[in-house]
């Protein structure tokens, strides 16, 4: 965190408005119960904070803590807007709804969705606020860019009361097939909240195609290619737009002689010929019992000997009061305690494993020193993690496995692929990346940061937002 401006500014107004659950930084109290603020897990604050970072905007969002109103701030040059979340909300919107129905019925149902419906009144009450909120700020003619599942109901919230805007809405994960979206009781109320913008924004294709055909066949709205036209006679959009990062920012941390000497002692620390690297947030859809069940079958047959080779897995805690994510936990960490019991030895493990979280400098330093990157989700919107490495690569050395599963699997399509549910198929494919020939090993990585250096952030932003509103391109940082 650069910089927090406590100083309370009343009723901003803003010509271009981010609308999220989450504001780019989270209010953590310390064991002396001050509070202070850090950057907001996750791949959408990643993604979002340097596309605000260039605009004159503001941004409204939760605080990620429970209780009253806070007044508005600046924090990293961006105007944060707070809206309220009560504990029983945070337990039926944020936990239940969002990440309880919504997220495993939206990653093809990999953790059982629950249906409740106080959980959904919640929803629509909590997306009620966060329209208010964007109407009060956003200014005559504004732009305003709704974000992800939480959100799904405020496109259309806002235009009933400003008709004025320009809205476009983002879905950072999967859209799912009819067959399992159909599953939603309120699957047209969701349907109709997002027909609510003028441009749905989706990772895939796919996705943009499984949204177009439900408006067709549940709404009866009309559908031409990508152009869909509701009841009251508009026509929006919908397409795909692949998320990025900001490729320069993590390609100059990489370089710069701090994050080289991290990356020096990580290495000297693990003492390895061959360093593997997954990190994730602690979450069921990415694929971490399959991952970790191969690297223990792959010590324990002697494929990968513990004396030259290391498994370093870091987990962010995320959403531990649900219980899915109680139950990984719990998994995670006896699968790599019985991993690391049966085949280590006295100062030496073949798995370490890190429940933290670091800054994106420490991050770079791990992506640096890792040989290969190992990022298996079994169903993943896009998954940036696998970008970032690529973007840490600059002397196209390292090998990227990924899965199938990932959105960004349409787009890197010359990293070692595999299909996280086949475990075998996984374990030779981690060995070929790892002894594949550094002729090939090049190619691959070279090809591969072309696709992230020519499509980056910059480029996804202003895709979308030339769409959404031909006169408006964000800024040039
Ligand atoms: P998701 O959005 O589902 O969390 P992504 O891979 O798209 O998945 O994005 C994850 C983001 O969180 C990346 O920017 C990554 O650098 C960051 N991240 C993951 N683990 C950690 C960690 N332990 N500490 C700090 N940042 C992390
Ligand atoms: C994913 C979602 C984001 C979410 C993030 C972190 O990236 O697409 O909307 O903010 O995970 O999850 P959390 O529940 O901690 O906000």
């Amino acid at each position: 965190m650069d910089d927090v401006n406590n100083e309370s500014k009343s009723n901003p107004q803003a010509s271009f408005v981010v609308v999220a659950n989450r504001l780019p930084v989270e209010q953590v109290t310390n064991d002396d119960g001050s509070t202070t603020w850090r950057t907001s897990p996750g791949g959408l604050v990643t993604a979002m904070e340097p596309v605000m970072k260039n605009q004159d905007g503001a941004w409204i969002g939760w605080s990620g803590a429970p209780g009253e109103k806070l007044d508005p701030f600046e924090a990293d040059d961006i105007k944060q807007v707070p809206v309220e979340l009560s504990q029983d909300e945070i337990n039926e919107y944020y936990e239940g709804f969002s990440n309880a129905t919504l997220w495993p019925l939206y990653h093809d149902s990999v953790a059982f969705p629950e249906y409740h419906r106080e959980w959904w009144d919640a929803y629509v009450k909590v997306n009620q606020r966060f329209a208010d909120a964007a109407a009060e700020v956003a200014e005559e003619g504004a732009t305003v860019w709704v974000q992800d599942y939480q959100l799904q109901l405020v496109p259309k919230m806002l235009r009933d009361v400003r008709p004025d805007l320009k809205i476009g809405f983002f879905l950072h994960i999967p859209f799912p097939p009819g067959e399992l979206f159909g599953q939603l009781p309120w699957r047209e109320r969701i349907l109709e909240g997002l027909a609510g913008a003028d441009l749905v924004g989706f990772q895939t294709p796919e996705g943009a195609a499984n949204f177009l055909r439900l408006l067709r066949t549940r709404m009866n709205y009309q559908v031409q290619r990508d152009t869909f036209t509701t009841p009251d006679g508009r026509r929006s959009r919908a397409r795909a737009y692949p998320i990025s990062i900001d490729v320069q920012m993590f390609e100059d941390l990489a370089r710069s002689p701090e994050v080289k000497a991290r990356a020096k002692e990580i290495r000297d620390d693990l003492d390895a010929k061959t360093v593997f690297f997954g990190v994730d947030r602690l979450d069921y859809t990415k694929g971490l019992r399959q991952r970790i069940r191969a690297f223990g079958e792959l010590f324990k047959s002697g494929e990968l000997d513990a004396d030259e080779a290391v498994f370093l897995q870091v987990a962010t805690p995320s959403r531990e009061r649900v219980e899915e994510y109680k139950r990984l936990r719990d998994d995670i960490e006896l699968l790599v305690g019985r991993i690391n019991g049966d085949m280590g030895r006295i100062g030496r493990s073949p798995i370490t494993y890190l429940h933290n979280t670091f800054p994106r400098s420490e991050m770079a330093a791990m992506y640096l020193a890792a040989d290969v990157m190992v990022v298996t989700p079994l169903r993943d919107g896009m998954n940036l993690v696998a970008k970032e490495y690529l973007a840490c690569r600059p002397n196209n050395d390292g090998a990227l496995v990924l899965s199938e599963f990932a959105g960004a699997a349409l787009e890197l399509k010359q990293a070692y692929m595999v299909n996280p549910y086949d475990i075998n198929g996984m374990k030779n494919t981690t060995l070929q990346a790892m002894n594949d020939t550094a002729a090939n090993k090049r190619r691959r990585m070279r090809a591969l940061r072309r696709q992230v250096v020519t499509h980056d952030i910059k480029k996804w932003a202003s895709d979308f937002l030339g769409d959404l509103d031909p006169d408006m391109k964000p800024d040039e940082g």
